[in-house]
Formats: structure tokens, C-alpha cells, sequence
């Protein structure tokens, strides 16, 4: 048994000064098994990885030392002579248990001998338990984050529905009674002497309530379009096309049906503000003169694209920070479990394309 300055070699070995630099130097754990998987070699870094000294690893199994499933890939790789990787392999040390998991990125080498029979393992090992973990961290807190805002998207939507509804039946139908209240009086004075001081405010007033009933008229649909309750997700994309075509040169086209229920409760509502959005954009970004929004369904998901024919998304748009629009489209159609694309159109202008899985076919849950 000689002992080389960090390393360990508990059978007497022909070794280079190379296979010495290599187990001394490196900062990955090196072991050296032979074909039973008994310790021939380890380094400093492997026995400070398992809280052990080296002279601890002497005469000893691994297998004995640390049993694992892992037994079979070793002896995988014994029988058919060829390497196995694996990276982040979970592995819980039995004598630590306080460790709890940890994750290693391993490299299982075979050393023939001259007539080609796997006679050594070369063992290297990176412990990625850090990486792992802050990984696992990440995810979860984005799992978390993700839920917040698809609870907090419903709790809005939940909130626009009901002041959309208190608008329209409260201060909507409050205004008519007025409307006919100050009509009817108009009626009654039409005979009454000076009848035109009288009849000329109630005129003015008159017009002021259908301003007003308007704008309560355009809230609610902005809050809640009563038309995606009534007529479904197409009717309401029409309205909403309509709206923005009749602002100004935009000519904007809806193609395309979907089944009537082929979308998961409160999808409809997500996906109208996706087509909102992107609509909007194309109003303040595009410069176009041409947008078609189309809805299908293909295979089991349900499809919207929404393309102009104006000057096209800057391809680095989708990484910047501000960019709160692109940003709440693409989360609404991840919080649906689908997928949300923007990008350049080969000759001009800019497709958005949202999918969506059909009713039912949803994978997980939210
Ligand atoms: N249809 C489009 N054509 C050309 N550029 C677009 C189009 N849609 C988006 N963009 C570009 O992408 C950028 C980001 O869009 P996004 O909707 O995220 O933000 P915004 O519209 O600038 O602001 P807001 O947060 O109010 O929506 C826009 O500033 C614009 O430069
Ligand atoms: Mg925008």
C-alpha cells in the first residue's frame, strides 16, 4: 500500500507520474475499482466528498461501503465494456443521513485489459448538489410566482365581470329612467307657455345622459364583453376587431370557427385579452393597414394567430424587461398550458400565435 501525497493506492500499482497528476490535481472526486468494484485508488477529493480520510476507503467494497441501485450500471458497464454518464444522480449517503439528498454529475469509465475484459473503473464524480438545489429553489418559487398571477389574473377578471354587471344594471338602467323621467317632462311642457326655457336644458341634459350612457356602455364592454358570454370567443374577437377598425385605416379581419365548448371554463376570457392585446399592439406599434386574426383548432390544441403586414416585431423585443404587453400575453397562455410565439413574418409584418390544449386535454394542472 503506498500512499502518494493526496491520493491512496491501496494495491501496489505500476502508476505514471501522469495517473498521479491526474488523481492529485483534480478538483473532481477520482476512484479507482477494480472489475469487483473494490477500492484500488481514491483522491483527497472524493474522501473529503464523503467526510471519510483515505486510509478509510482501504480493503473496503464499494458496494458495501455504499450500497445503491447504482450497483447495476456498474456492472452494466463491466459487462459490456462501455462508458455511462449521468448527470445531477441523486444519491443519499447512508452514513449521513443529515446530508439529506445530494445530486453528483458522474463518469463511469471501463480499463480493459490486453485481451479486452473490463479489469478497472474509473470512477470521476462532481458534486452539483448546490446547483441542484438552488435550481429546485428557483423552480418552485416560479411555480409559486406563476400560480400568484394566474389567482390574481382570475380574482381581476372575477372583479371587471362584477363591476361590469353592477355598471350595466345599476348605473345603465338608472340613466334610461332619467332619459325617459326628463322625456316625458319635455312632452308635458311642450304646451306650457316659455315652454323652450325648459325644453332647451332638458335637451342639453338629454344629450349629456347619452354621453354618459355610452361611456358606461364602453366600460362594461371593456370590463366584461357581454358578447363572450352571450355568443362565445369568435363573436367577441369580431366585436373587438370591429371596435379598432372603426378608429381608423386599419382594416381588421377575423377567419375561422371554433367548436362551440372546446375550451376550458375562463380560457375564453384569457384568450380574448391575448387578442386584445396583440390587437392594440398592432394599432400602436405596426404601422399596418391589414390585420387577420384566425381561430382553429388543430390536433388537440386550439390556435390563434394574429398578423399584420406592418414594419414587424424587433427580434429582441421578447427580451426586454418592459415589454409588459408581450409579457402578460405570453404568461396568460403558460398559465392556460399552452404555448405563446411572437415573431417577424418572412416578407412584413408580425404573427402573434397562441395555443391552447382543447377542453380536456389539458396535461397538468394549474
Ligand atoms: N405588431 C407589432 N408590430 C411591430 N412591433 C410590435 C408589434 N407588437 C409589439 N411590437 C413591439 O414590441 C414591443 C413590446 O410590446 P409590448 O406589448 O410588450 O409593450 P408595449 O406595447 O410597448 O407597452 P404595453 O406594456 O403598454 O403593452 C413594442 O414596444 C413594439 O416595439
Ligand atoms: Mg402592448
Amino acid at each position: 500500500v503506498g500512499i502518494i501525497a493526496a491520493t491512496v493506492s491501496f494495491v501496489p500499482l505500476s502508476t505514471s507520474a501522469h495517473v498521479d497528476a491526474l488523481f492529485d490535481g483534480s478538483v473532481s472526486c477520482v476512484v479507482l475499482l477494480d472489475r469487483a468494484f473494490n477500492f484500488i485508488r481514491v483522491n483527497q477529493a472524493y474522501a473529503a466528498a464523503c467526510g471519510r480520510a483515505l486510509e478509510d476507503f482501504e480493503g473496503r467494497n464499494h458496494f458495501d461501503l455504499y450500497p445503491s441501485d447504482a450497483r447495476a450500471i456498474f456492472e452494466q458497464v463491466v459487462a459490456s465494456g462501455r462508458p455511462y454518464r449521468a448527470a445531477a444522480r441523486p444519491f443519499l449517503f447512508p452514513d449521513a443521513p443529515e446530508r439529506g439528498m445530494t445530486y453528483w454529475d458522474l463518469a463511469l469509465t471501463p480499463i480493459v485489459d490486453e485481451q479486452g475484459d473490463v479489469e478497472f473503473l474509473l470512477l470521476s464524480l462532481s458534486d452539483v448538489t448546490d446547483h441542484v438545489l438552488t435550481r429546485h429553489r428557483l423552480e418552485e418559487s416560479e411555480a409559486q410566482l406563476r400560480a400568484l398571477a394566474g389567482s390574481l389574473q382570475a380574482r381581476l377578471e372575477a372583479e371587471r365581470a362584477h363591476l361590469a354587471r353592477e355598471l350595466h344594471d345599476e348605473l345603465g338602467q338608472a340613466l334610461t329612467v332619467v332619459r325617459l323621467g326628463l322625456m316625458s317632462a319635455a312632452v308635458d311642457c311642450a304646451e306650457c307657455p316659455r315652454s323652450e326655457a325648459v325644453t332647451a336644458p332638458v335637451r342639453t341634459m338629454m344629450r349629456r345622459i347619452d354621453e354618459a350612457a355610452h361611456t358606461v356602455q364602453r366600460l362594461t364592454t371593456w370590463l366584461r364583453p357581454a358578447m363572450l358570454d352571450e355568443s362565445g370567443l369568435i363573436a367577441a374577437v369580431e366585436a373587438e376587431a370591429a371596435s379598432w377598425q372603426s378608429y381608423g385605416r386599419l382594416r381588421c379581419r377575423v377567419r375561422g370557427t371554433l367548436p362551440p365548448g372546446c375550451l376550458e371554463p375562463a380560457l375564453d376570457i384569457a384568450l380574448f385579452r391575448i387578442v386584445q392585446e396583440a390587437l392594440t399592439n398592432v394599432v400602436r406599434h405596426a404601422e399596418a393597414s391589414l390585420a387577420v386574426v384566425s381561430c382553429r383548432v388543430v390536433g388537440r390544441s386550439v390556435v390563434i394567430t394574429i398578423r399584420d403586414n406592418g414594419r414587424g416585431v424587433d427580434a429582441r423585443v421578447s427580451t426586454r424587461r418592459n415589454a409588459l404587453g408581450l409579457a402578460g400575453m405570453r404568461e396568460r397562455a403558460v398559465l392556460a398550458g399552452g404555448a405563446f410565439d411572437v415573431r417577424r413574418r418572412r416578407r412584413r409584418g408580425t404573427v402573434v400565435t397562441v395555443s391552447v390544449p382543447l377542453r380536456g386535454e389539458r396535461q397538468a394542472p394549474l
